[in-house]
């Protein structure tokens, strides 16, 4: 089965075994065939965060089609909504925000699916999804058992969580990675509502539009306007969203780098860490809106690594990678630190 279509980056590959799932019991009866028994699994949501470096993918292709939205719960402090992990996110946030559900418009356009949302814990503009995350449901592969997991269960971290992570091999380990398929999430949305403006790509957009008590629908047209503005849609130019995490440092290594390059953007984090901003490293080593065969950094956002494939010649994930570890040599060669990729290698 051709997955050209089945990823965002637009990437040439096939999938050797693709099996579609529009149900729980779809979800069991795939773990129970004997077909299917020993060999391993891919999950695929919206395919927006995966680069394929093979021509076949040898594991089986598991696509998320569960779908469903609604409201499962009204509690004196939240709002509980429940989705299905094969709708589209965005979907989701712009059908809680018309239903006066608010609290997830700052997560407006983010690609993929809701099951995948839990998987990186997508953030954008001061959210992620953990804090708006209630609990799961999945599928355990091995046993074709139905399980949920809270917040804490999950371990979530900055595009980071247990189900990007492998089992250890005696599979008692904490990991997920290719063991279980989510089905089901549900989102705690917070009472009473509070806008969160911390950004400032939103404090300017607030600022232009003299708006000064934005209800959560301006919100989600401003998350979409900058969005529009600084990413590639990837349905013109593919592309995975950001390519690297942005790394954290601490306080003293933050003094060293400062003191040889005065201008690099950083934040101060909760925990006492600082966050630097990749895409600013890869732009000021040169990289942004250069290409290596064809793969391209995107010329709006350094962080973005995009398809430049022209006339049926489309990049390969080998071409993507090439690319990546050259931004990740010439970063490490300027400011000493090694960036790591933030979609799944696949
Ligand atoms: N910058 C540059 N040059 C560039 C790119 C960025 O100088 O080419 C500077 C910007 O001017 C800004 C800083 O770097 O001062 C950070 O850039 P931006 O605000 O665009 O955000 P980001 O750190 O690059 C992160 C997320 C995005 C998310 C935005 C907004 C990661 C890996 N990326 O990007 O998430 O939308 O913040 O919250 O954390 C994704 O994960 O796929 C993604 C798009």
């Amino acid at each position: 089965t051709p997955l050209q279509d089945c990823n965002t980056f637009g990437i040439v590959a096939s999938a050797d075994t693709l099996v579609r799932v529009r149900s729980v019991a779809d979800v069991q009866d795939f773990a129970a065939s004997p077909v299917y028994r020993g060999r391993r699994s891919f999950v695929l949501g919206g395919g927006s965060n995966i680069v394929l470096t093979g021509d076949v993918v040898r594991a089986v292709v598991v696509k998320v089609e569960i779908p469903g939205i609604r409201l499962l719960e009204e509690t004196e402090r939240h709002w509980i909504v429940e989705a299905g992990a094969g709708e589209r996110w965005h979907d989701v946030v712009a059908w809680t925000v018309a239903h006066g559900y608010p609290g997830l418009e700052n997560l407006a356009l983010v690609p993929g699916t809701v099951g995948a949302a839990p998987v990186q814990n997508i953030g954008a503009y001061g959210i992620e999804l953990q804090d708006r995350f209630h609990s799961l449901d999945a599928v355990d592969l091995r046993s074709g058992a139905v399980f949920s997991l809270d917040a804490g269960q999950c371990a979530f971290g900055y595009r980071d969580s247990v189900f990007k992570h492998a089992p250890s091999s005696n599979g008692l380990g904490m990991g997920l990675a290719g063991c279980a398929v989510i089905t089901t999430v549900r989102l705690a949305l917070p009472k009473p509502w509070k806008p969160e403006l911390s950004y400032l790509d939103l404090q300017r957009r607030q600022q232009e539009e003299g708006v000064e008590q934005p209800t959560a629908q301006q919100i989600f047209d401003w998350v979409c306007a900058i969005r529009r503005a600084k990413l590639p849609d990837p349905a013109v130019i593919g592309n995975a969203g950001s390519f690297f995490k942005n790394p954290t440092v601490s306080e003293d290594q933050c003094r060293d780098i400062l003191a040889r390059e005065p201008k690099i953007v950083h934040y101060p984090m909760d925990d006492g860490s600082i966050k630097l901003a990749a895409g600013w490293m890869i732009d000021a080593c040169g990289w942004k809106g250069k290409s290596l065969g064809h793969a391209g950094v995107y010329d709006k956002q350094a962080l973005v690594l995009v398809n430049r494939g022209t006339g049926g010649v489309n990049v390969t994930g080998g071409e993507v990678m090439t690319l990546a570890s050259a931004i990740q040599t010439s970063v490490y060669e300027r400011f000493g630190i090694r960036l790591e990729p933030e979609p799944v290698v696949v």
